[in-house]
């Protein structure tokens, strides 16, 4: 069957089936060429302008990703790190690894506190909660192996707008108004975020970043070895010192990017590529997905509460799977074979039933999980003209991550180690537990959930997709692909479509309101514990418009940003 009669028939399945919710949403942005669908415009153009310039997807997906670095900083940037998933139109593929890794003098409980006294959120705003960033090496990873421009070209648009500044949307505005006292209790990011009256900068206000601006300068001058090696990696380890950090000269000079196999699996005849470990979000993705593809899934409906239940279910197995096996395969060996192994979904699809939700047997007591989870993560998705397709993930983990600007470089240090088991029986910020194989060791990188992934169709990228949303980012991600290749939505109502998560513990199943009460009602009656409220996750995607050529692009409707091509 060819692709374009495929998402015929699923459509024409569609349209006989009552559709029990549906998504306020916008059209997908059409372009016939090229599209680049990031969580912010200003990133989205700087990326566009690399592809005018001549650059290929791998180019402007460094720019895109150095931009967003500027003009959405509390989500990534050159402190944090990131993983990237590109495949070439030549069908080269592959898995780049740009994490944080946890410094040589990290130690299993370094946050455990000793004294009734002692704080407890040391894993999270403090200089303790920093890993090695990743970024800069990742991103020098992707362009040396893939891109065709040098990198200081690729570095000029991010330090442009870092230089020139930007007009502050409401997004970042509230941001930054919400964030404010704990931006303001750290000199540095006071020096960054608050105008002359001693205020955050507000909407309408331009906010440059000269300090970003000379880091990302010193880059374009001395290469993306200047981040580890040079003056700004003394800055960071001078204030490390000062600070009470870890990250030494050695940390940052034995960081190394790695570039690694994609995971491969497969979705109904499509291939999937997606992120291998040390995230667990590529994994996960194959093994829901998986366990998925034993359903007929388009007849039930997008919204209907027996094709979400079902994916309740594939989620809580996966997650109960997550706690227990994932964590760096450089220091445990991750059984990812049987994971993403279709015998291995076949047996887990047999402990579901369809009318009934199996309980963890043992339920995690339940934890209050954080409920502003909405300037985070960043995913976004290029493909150019020739196929080349970037699909890449970047984070500084939690929103402003530990909120401490390393004075005179415009650096937000990020606050991975909490992603590591801190405590046994911990929840991190996430609410996730996990277990011995996560633990921090030093050089282990703490386990991600992102997700970044490309779906291809006769050896052509087909989808692209990836999301913010730490855990959530890999069930956002299922979702997306489900709803679009099962149940033929268009791009962006796939994006946008109401979502659930559940992740093994606690025993919940997160559902966003906009679930009409029937739906919900169907959950509950199989057992679901609902908790209600937002989707915590954004998703940008991208896929082969399979009757016009060229691309449909989507940006999140939760979010601020915008998929456009030419
Ligand atoms: O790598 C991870 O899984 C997390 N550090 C991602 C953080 C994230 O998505 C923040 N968004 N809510």
């Amino acid at each position: 069957m060819t692709l374009s009669l495929f998402r015929a028939s699923l459509l024409s399945i569609l349209w006989v089936c009552a559709v029990a919710v549906s998504a306020a949403t916008r059209s997908p942005s059409y372009a016939p060429n090229v599209m680049i669908a990031s969580a912010d415009t200003h990133a989205t153009r700087a990326g566009l302008h690399i592809l005018e310039q001549g650059g290929n997807a791998a180019d402007a997906a460094v720019a895109v990703a150095l931009a967003l670095g500027v003009s959405e900083g509390y989500s990534s940037g050159l402190g944090g790190g990131c993983f990237i998933l590109v495949r070439m139109a030549d069908g080269r593929a592959a898995a780049i690894d740009g994490r944080e890794v946890a410094p040589h003098r990290a130690s299993r409980l370094m946050f455990v506190p000793v004294n009734e006294s002692d704080r407890t959120d040391l894993s999270l705003y403090s200089p303790l909660a920093a890993g090695v960033p990743g970024q800069v090496a990742g991103l020098e990873l992707l362009a040396s192996s893939f891109g065709t421009l040098p990198f200081e070209y690729l570095v000029e648009p991010a330090a442009a707008l870092a230089d020139t500044g930007f007009v502050l949307n409401d997004y970042y505005a509230d941001a930054l108004r919400y964030y404010a006292d704990r931006l303001a209790a750290d000199p540095g990011s006071a020096e960054v975020y608050f105008n002359e009256l001693g205020a955050p900068f507000a909407r309408g206000e331009r906010f440059k970043q000269p300090d970003l601006a000379a880091t990302l300068r010193r880059l374009q001058s001395h290469g993306a070895r200047e981040f580890y090696t040079g003056e700004t990696a003394t800055r960071l380890c001078d204030f490390m010192r000062d600070h009470g950090g870890l990250i030494d000269e050695q940390d940052l000079a034995n960081y190394r990017a790695k570039q690694l196999e994609p995971l491969r699996g497969s979705y109904r005849g499509f291939e999937v590529l997606t992120m291998p470990p040390p995230s667990s979000g590529g994994a996960h993705l194959l093994q829901m997905l998986n366990i998925l593809e034993g359903y007929s899934l388009s007849p039930y409906g997008p919204g209907s509460s027996a094709f979400l239940h079902l994916c309740a279910e594939a989620m809580t197995l996966a997650f109960a799977d997550r706690a227990e096996y994932l964590g760096d395969p450089a220091f445990t060996p991750v059984p990812v074979r049987a994971l993403t192994d279709k015998a291995y979904a076949e047996h887990l699809r047999s402990t579901i039933s369809t009318d009934a939700h199996q309980a963890q047997p043992s339920p995690g007591p339940a934890w209050d999980y954080e409920s502003r989870l909405e300037h985070h993560t960043t995913h976004f998705c290029v493909v150019d003209a020739m196929g080349n397709a970037v699909s890449l993930t970047a984070t500084v983990n939690t929103p402003f991550a530990t909120g401490i600007t390393v004075p005179g470089t415009g650096i937000l240090l990020n606050n991975e180690m909490d992603d590591f088991v801190t405590e046994p029986g911990k929840p991190n910020y996430f609410g996730l537990i996990g277990k011995a194989v996560n633990e921090i060791e030093p050089g282990k990188k703490p386990l991600s959930s992102m997700t970044p992934t490309i779906v291809t169709y006769s050896d052509k990228p087909y989808l692209l997709a990836g999301g913010a949303g730490g855990p959530r980012i890999i069930t956002a991600t299922l979702l997306t692909l489900v709803n679009s290749m099962d149940h033929g939505l268009t791009i962006q109502q796939a994006v946008d479509w109401p979502r659930i998560h559940a992740q093994w513990m606690p025993d919940r199943l997160y559902v966003e309101p906009e679930h009409p009460a029937d739906v919900q009602d169907g959950l509950l009656e199989r057992g679901h514990i609902l908790d209600i409220g937002p989707a915590k996750s954004r998703v940008q995607a991208v896929v082969a418009d399979t009757v016009r050529g060229g691309w449909l692009g989507a940006a999140d409707s939760r979010g601020a940003g915008a998929a456009i091509g030419f």
